[in-house]
């Protein structure tokens, strides 16, 4: 099946969309089982429950939605979900699929059991969504057919499948569509103890010589993301084999990963920018996203996708109902004072 997606083009190192250097490598650093999916502990539980449940009863999984920033794991996950069920995967993603006639067709040529993955799920328009709503609760398509008053509406019975869907917004999805899935879960950036694992296992794939202090060096300067940690890995190899022995330490990975500009938090030169905007021009906020998103020459959306979950979860921004905020530790990290009353924690 067709996909379309969102693909970074741009120079930023550090962006967790996929970027044109990861085709290729992303594929064959995907765990494959959920046992050596690292991390996301109360997600594995649950799903390694929901499995061997479905299994013992010989049924198929509930529909399940997976969400979180981009990079964490979701389309991984969704393939070893359909490897320990020994279930067919097709995957498709909101965007490629234009007409309900496309989703129909998708849904009719499902086998028993199947799992069906749409990334993107958010991107689905209305009237094609109208056709999951059966097609999840009942596994039934209904079909209209003739015009006029010789118009009638004939159902079909779909095979009993799963959808799994995954998207980064999911304050985009209609209540009817999220409302149709059984299993909701909500993917977290990851720990520096669990991207360095995470490194370290990629680095074996790769064949890449890494010590302990060089695989965390990598991972605390990746953004709590996977995506992130594996391609800086790749670049600090670069560093490894050109200007050392090949062998990531400690103060290779230090010393490239400074060269690349991407700081010891995690940080790079947009971000800094985006939170001394903050503070400079709109005194530490709260600022609406919008406003910040002109300011900085940004789109609201990456805004909210990709630099703030990392800035949050960093403590240096905090959101408020009035708008976003720069913290104490966001002043700190510049060396710079609260002035006025925006004084937090
Ligand atoms: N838990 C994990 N353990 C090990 N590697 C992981 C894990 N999660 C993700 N990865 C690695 O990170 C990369 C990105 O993961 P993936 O493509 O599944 O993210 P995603 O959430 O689907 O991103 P997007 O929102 O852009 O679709 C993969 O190549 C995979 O190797
Ligand atoms: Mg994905």
């Amino acid at each position: 099946m067709e996909r379309k997606r969102k693909i970074d083009t741009g120079e930023r190192i550090i962006t967790p969309n996929v970027n044109e250097n990861d085709f290729g490598i992303e594929e064959g650093l995907r765990p494959i089982t959920l046992e050596s999916y690292i991390g996301q502990k109360k997600v594995k539980e649950n799903m390694r429950v929901y499995i061997e449940a479905a299994k013992n009863r010989g049924e198929s999984l509930d529909h399940i939605l997976l969400y979180g920033p981009p990079g964490l794991g979701k389309t991984t996950l969704s393939n070893i979900i359909a490897n320990e069920m020994n279930a067919n995967i097709k995957t498709t993603s909101g965007p490629a699929i234009e007409r309900p006639g496309d989703m129909a067709a998708i849904l009719n040529n499902l086998n028993e059991g199947d799992i069906l993955f749409i990334d993107e799920i958010h991107r689905i328009n209305r009237l094609i969504e109208e056709v999951l709503y059966s097609a999840m609760e009942d596994f039934a398509l209904d079909i209209v057919i003739g015009k006029g008053s010789d118009a009638k509406s004939i159902r079909i019975d779909l095979p009993k499948f799963t959808l799994v869907g995954a998207t980064t917004r999911i304050g985009l999805l209609t209540a009817p569509l999220r409302d149709r899935f059984g299993v909701i879960n909500r993917l977290e950036l990851y720990n520096p103890e669990e991207l360095s694992t995470i490194v370290k296992r990629s680095a074996k794939v790769l064949g890449i010589e890494i010590d302990e202090f060089g695989a965390l060096e990598i991972a605390r300067r990746s953004r709590g993301t996977p995506r992130i940690a594996n391609r800086l890995l790749k670049r600090v190899r670069d560093f490894a084999e050109v200007k050392y022995d090949g062998v990531i330490n400690d103060e290779v990975a230090k010393s490239s990963l400074d060269i690349l500009e991407v700081d010891k938090n995690g940080l790079d030169n947009i971000d800094k920018k985006l939170l001394l905007c903050m503070i400079e021009k709109f005194d530490g906020g709260p600022v609406g996203v919008e406003n910040l998103a002109v300011s900085i020459g940004e789109e609201a959306e990456t805004i909210e996708d990709v630099y703030e979950p990392y800035l949050i979860q960093q403590g240096f921004i905090k959101r408020t109902p009035k708008g976003r905020v720069v913290t104490k530790l966001g002043y700190d990290y510049f060396g710079l004072k609260i002035l006025g009353g925006n004084e937090d924690d």
